[in-house]
């Protein structure tokens, strides 16, 4: 190790891993900080779990199938991608970073990849969306103030913002116990950038409390109900996608009230713990909708192998939220360039050795077993 200009210390390791990438990152990110974005709800059992379940899935790869280079582009909404990993929406970069989602969104432009941006960026959306040539997508928190709501999803979509992401799994939040220990909140000089002027901009300490927790309480619908997505679908012409979703039936219902995607998603583990792990509830909801709806799925995603799982199970693409946040910790935009390009060699390898030349070969079998 030796020390940068600033005297923080500077570590020369390469990360080979996105493991080791946290490491690296975790000395550089404040410690209520860095437990705010690793922790989960309670046990953190579902945050486990979801790991655990794409570690189970055994791999059934083929031979001899002839391919010397694979081709890892697709299409998610009929928008190019240069793989099928995306940026999930996660919030307060700034926590990570000083340039917090801007460096985010220029590296996710520089890898050729869609970046979802949350409602509690700590940069304003316009700023993001002129960033760099790549598709972002704006993930909506509803607010009780329908109109602040509206307002919002009418400013991604006049700052260029090609869908709308709809968190469904949020009615109050899990208790993250590190987040209540530490009284996290957000420091002076970081706030809610999309929310600035409304009141509703300041994530501020409320004592024995998570201060997310306490916002989220007081400001965002607790009562949502499918006819929102109906709403939403009345205010905005962008595609809707339902953020959140770990059954069958509601995947359906998703697609019967116009979604046109649906994210098979826990929350990173972070609202109901226990809640099934996403690997295991995917196949299930592609073979249900997968015709319908175009499926996404997070959490856990660690690996390349993970990617192909997820999409031999029927998901489009993977998001990809915490690892995304270590590289930025850890070095800013270059940081998050090295995560996606780390996952980009690890599908490269995994697809090569199950013998896939591109990602629609990608398949069922490949987690069945051939017959
Ligand atoms: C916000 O979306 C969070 O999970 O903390």
């Amino acid at each position: 190790m030796s020390k940068s200009d600033s005297g923080a210390p500077i570590d020369h390791r390469e990360p080979v891993n996105l493991r080791d990438v946290a490491e690296l990152a975790r000395p550089r990110i404040d410690a209520s900080a860095w437990d705010y974005y690793a922790g989960g709800a309670r046990d953190e059992l579902s945050l486990r779990g979801n790991r655990v379940a794409w570690e189970r899935i055994p791999l059934h790869y083929r031979v001899l199938t002839g391919h010397a280079e694979r081709d890892l582009k697709t299409q998610i909404l009929g928008q190019p991608t240069s793989m099928p990993v995306m940026i999930a929406p996660t919030a307060f970069h700034r926590l990570a970073h000083p340039e917090g989602e801007l460096a985010t969104a220029r590296a996710a432009s520089a890898a050729g990849v869609i970046m979802m941006l949350s409602t509690l960026s700590t940069v304003d959306m316009e700023a993001v969306c002129a960033a760099g040539p790549g598709p972002i997508w704006f993930q909506l928190y509803v607010y009780k103030d329908r109109g602040l709501t509206r307002d919002l999803v009418h400013r991604a979509e006049a700052a260029g913002c090609k869908a709308i992401v709809v968190t469904v799994d949020a009615a109050i939040i899990g208790t993250r116990e590190r987040d209540v220990r530490n009284g996290f909140h957000l420091p002076p000089g970081i706030e809610c950038r999309n929310l600035v002027g409304t009141g509703f901009e300041e994530v501020s300490a409320r004592a024995g409390q998570s201060g997310l927790a306490a916002y989220v309480k007081d400001w965002l619908e607790p009562a949502l109900t499918w006819e929102d997505v109906d709403w939403l679908r009345s205010v905005t012409r962008l595609p809707i996608l339902v953020k959140g979703v770990i059954r069958v039936d509601d995947a359906r219902r998703a697609a019967d009230y116009g979604a046109v995607g649906v994210v098979v998603s826990n929350h990173g583990g972070r609202q109901l713990d226990t809640a099934p792990a996403t690997a295991d509830v995917l196949g299930p909801i592609a073979d249900a909708v997968g015709d319908r709806v175009n499926l996404l799925v997070d959490g856990g995603v660690r690996r390349g192998t993970d990617v192909v799982k997820a999409l031999a199970l029927g998901a489009q693409a993977v998001l990809l939220g915490r690892p995304v946040l270590w590289g930025l910790g850890w070095k800013g935009q270059a940081g998050v360039e090295q995560v996606l390009e780390m996952m980009r060699r690890e599908l490269d390898e995994a697809m090569a050795l199950s013998g896939c030349g591109d990602i629609s070969t990608v398949t069922r079998d490949l987690v069945t077993g051939g017959t």
